[in-house]
């Protein structure tokens, strides 16, 4: 690919490039930010590190989108962090501010560019995208499935003292508090987690990763994580480039899949090429199938507040 940019040089932004360029994703990464400077200082220090680690991929920063015209894929992770005396309502107004601002820029600067977006809330995010850019559900896809499935595997990898490559999961829903683990679909080495650890370890796990973005912000004392969700968001960046039609869980606009439409959620996606090419389905029992109409419901209010 010629040309992938990051929108915010934040903590998730600037390693989200950094990983895309190691990998040599695309001929060059750029990074933009409202910051004066910072994409451009961030993006020199990269490339100057580009000797050492061995890459060719250029990385540039930038203010306006003119430098990013003609990209394959924005990996959009600007927004704002939720601040003491502000509310959930007041962020998410920002948040969609920011996101349609930008929306429109990739619309113009990169037409037929596929959005992977990560600014929370990014169910919400990503329909606000598909929304101002007009484009369709093949090109605008969110992050968070792969992030939670990240933290469970690696939690799991600890408890039984295996390789993390080893072991499958899958979540639905949406992010974090509200997400929907598929346990029965969990396996290490093919086996199947329930034949290796108790229900009540397995909950216990599954606590852990619903609340992992909280255990994070609260160690880091300020900001949250970004190792792990840029990670994310570039192996969903790297299975398009590479045409790599991977089985991922990401946030998708259900069409009646799921029995749902309408609205951005978490459920297991063929990304290739194109972007977005299926929404796979998986039979769920009854209390999945409640825990994901729940999630949904979740998310259907935060989109009622939103004025587009
Ligand atoms: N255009 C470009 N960049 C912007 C804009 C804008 N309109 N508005 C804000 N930014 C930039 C900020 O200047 C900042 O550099 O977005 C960046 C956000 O970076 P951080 O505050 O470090 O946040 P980060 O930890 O990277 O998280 C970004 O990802 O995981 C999600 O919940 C997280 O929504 C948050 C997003």
């Amino acid at each position: 690919m010629e040309r992938i940019t990051v929108v915010g040089a934040g903590h998730v932004g600037a390693t989200a490039a950094q990983r895309i360029a190691e990998r040599e994703l695309a001929r060059e990464v750029v990074v933009v930010d409202i910051l004066e400077g910072v994409p451009q200082g961030k993006a020199l220090d990269q490339w100057e590190s580009a000797p050492v680690e061995g890459f060719d991929t250029r990385v540039t920063g930038a203010q306006g989108y003119a430098e990013t015209a003609g990209s394959g894929i924005y990996v959009v992770t600007a927004g704002l962090a939720r601040k003491p005396g502000m509310s959930r309502d007041d962020l998410l107004r920002k948040n969609t501010e920011i996101i349609s601002g930008i929306s429109k820029e990739i619309a113009r600067h990169s037409p037929d560019s596929i959005i992977i977006m990560v600014t929370n809330p990014l169910d919400v995010m990503s329909y606000v995208a598909m929304k101002t850019t007009g484009f369709d559900r093949q090109r605008v896809v969110g992050m968070a499935g792969i992030l939670d499935t990240a933290r469970f595997r690696s939690f799991i990898a600890l408890e039984l003292d295996v390789s993390v490559q080893d072991i499958q999961a899958l979540v639905l829903g949406g992010h974090g508090d509200s997400m929907v683990p598929i346990v029965s679909t969990v396996t290490v080495g093919g086996i199947p987690l329930t034949e290796m650890l108790s229900e009540e370890r397995i909950e216990a796990l599954v606590e852990r990763t619903r609340k992992g973005g909280g255990e994070i912000v609260k160690l880091l004392g300020t900001g949250s994580a970004y190792y792990a969700p840029s990670s994310a968001a570039v192996q969903m960046v790297e299975a398009i480039v590479r045409d790599k039609k991977r089985i991922l869980p990401c946030a998708a606009w259900l069409e009646g899949e799921f029995g749902l439409e309408g609205l951005f959620l978490g459920v297991p996606c063929k990304l290739g090429q194109p972007g977005l090419e299926a929404v796979l389905e998986v039979p769920l029992t009854d209390a999945e199938q409640q825990a994901l109409a729940a999630s949904a419901e979740a998310v259907r209010g935060t989109m009622s507040l939103l004025s587009l």
